[in-house]
């Protein structure tokens, strides 16, 4: 099989293989921005993904879906455990976040990691084709590069950070420092969201391997490596015709009739994470309410938190406290069959969610660290209509990008109070002043623009 041109490797394929409470089972999108961005990009190039289908126990065969040729890697029980939700997402994604929350270090989870790493490699070496493109995607496949380049050097290699890549303090609190710096090495370019990310990177083969490193390469091992960012983005045009078209429009005015024709709808979309500051934005909205600067129900509030990794500890208390806060702000603010805010623990589909950015005329996304955050790009594609106003954590990536959003330090509940006050009562002209510059940057910079700068700068290396 060893027959791919072109070959991405993510820990998700972009279908999830759930089973039903009947026993049988089915595919479904995968959650989460990488495969929102990646998807249409393999799609259109007919490559080949390699990835974990999201279950446990026996991998299906090989097989086509939508132009792409999906390659399931297997994981077992132990290993979604130690892996998945130990290494990947109880140590690693708090430590690349600025530790919002306390990060673990187990050494059961490392060694399971580097095992499933290599199965990802070993995968990826076997559906190559001499001379491929491999590209490796995120925090769960660091070590990959390195396991790659050892058994097929004929490969060209890239790596993207989808999350933000932390400081050299806090890198080195990791025990297998060296390792993921070495395993990123592998690559021929890494990618990250932001230049102070491949900054961090740079210092730490400079700092920690004393390796030569002049602005953005790196040499190692008779190579030079090289470290960049490139912002993720999302097929703007896609989206912008979605949100247009003629059942999206007519489900938003639909929206908004389901919600009891309010004044004024606030918005929020997430993965329920703790990096993505959900109880900020219950906060600012309860102050408001109490202080009377909005009331309730002409003002609501709906905010959708998609489950997601639910048997990890951290996530399971984060749900139950921002559940407790819808509960608390609707037991006072809210009317017998009008609640003030409108909590969805759901997976919302595409269609859908076009439909509630356009119905929105606040958009709150918040997060204390993001490493790009297309939410509120899909936002910004969303309003052909000039429309609404986006409220943008400056700890988003996308804040780098959107700078004409009302910008808010998530930390600062005051700051957040004043600016979403700003954007529920700013003019119609000037919100559209400033989606318009908005929408302008996004459509130069979409998904295409990255996918391509990166392939270019790969190529080059080769
Ligand atoms: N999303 C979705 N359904 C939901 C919630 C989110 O399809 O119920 C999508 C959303 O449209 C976006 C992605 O998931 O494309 C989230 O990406 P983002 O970069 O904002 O955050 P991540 O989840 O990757 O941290
Ligand atoms: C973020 C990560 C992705 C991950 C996604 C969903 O976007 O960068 O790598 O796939 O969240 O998280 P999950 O743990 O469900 O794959």
């Amino acid at each position: 099989r060893a027959d791919s041109p072109v070959v991405v490797v993510a820990n998700r394929l972009p279908v999830d293989r759930v089973t039903d409470p009947d026993g049988s089972s089915r595919w479904q999108r995968s959650p989460g921005g990488l495969v929102t961005a990646l998807e249409p990009f393999v799609a259109g190039r007919g490559g080949a993904w390699v990835g974990w289908d999201g279950s446990a126990g026996e991998a299906p065969e090989p097989f086509e879906s939508n132009g792409m040729s999906l390659v399931p890697v297997p994981l077992s029980e132990e290993e979604v455990d130690r892996y998945y939700e130990g290494m990947s997402n109880a140590s690693l994604w708090p430590l690349y976040h600025d530790v919002v929350e306390k990060p673990e270090y187990h050494r059961t989870w490392w060694d399971t990691y580097v095992q499933v790493n290599k199965r990802f490699a070993d995968r990826a070496a076997e559906v190559a084709a001499d001379g491929a493109i491999v590209w490796v995607h995120d925090y769960q496949l660091q070590l990959v590069p390195a396991m790659l380049r050892q058994r097929r050097p004929d490969l060209t290699i890239g790596f993207f950070l989808h999350i933000p890549f932390p400081p050299y303090e806090l890198f080195t609190q990791l025990p297998w420092r060296s390792a993921i710096v070495e395993g990123l090495l592998g690559a021929d370019l890494v990618g990250f969201q932001r230049p102070s990310a491949a900054a961090n990177f740079v210092q730490l083969a400079r700092r920690l391997h004393e390796l030569p490193a002049r602005g953005s390469t790196i040499e190692y091992d008779g190579r030079t490596v090289t470290a960049r960012a490139f912002p993720i983005s999302i097929d703007a045009a896609a989206f912008d015709e979605l949100a247009g078209s003629p059942e999206v429009v007519a489900r938003a005015a639909e929206i908004r009739a389901e919600l009891g024709k309010p004044d004024r709808i606030i918005l929020g979309v997430d993965r329920l994470d703790y990096t993505k500051g959900i109880a900020v934005r219950l906060s600012a909205f309860q102050e408001l309410l109490e202080d009377g600067m909005v009331e309730a129900p002409s003002t609501v509030m709906v905010q959708v938190a998609t489950p997601s990794r639910e048997r990890v500890e951290h996530y399971v208390h984060m749900r139950e406290t921002i559940e407790q806060q819808v509960g608390h702000i609707n037991g006072i603010f809210g009317a017998l069959g009008g609640p003030a805010v409108h909590y969805m623990n759901q997976s919302v589909p595409r269609e859908e969610l076009a439909a509630l950015y356009r119905a929105a005329d606040v958009m709150l996304v918040t997060p204390y660290r993001d490493g790009m955050n297309l939410v509120a790009k899909e936002y910004v594609a969303a309003r052909g209509d000039f429309g609404g106003a986006l409220v943008l954590s400056e700890f988003a990536g996308a804040a780098a990008e959107l700078r004409q959003a009302f910008l808010v330090n998530p930390h600062d509940i005051a700051g957040v109070k004043n600016q979403l006050v700003r954007a529920l009562r700013s003019e119609p002209d000037e919100l559209a002043k400033r989606m318009r510059a908005m929408r302008r940057h996004l459509f130069k910079n979409d998904l295409e623009h990255w996918a391509t700068s990166f392939f270019d700068a790969l190529r080059a290396q080769a």
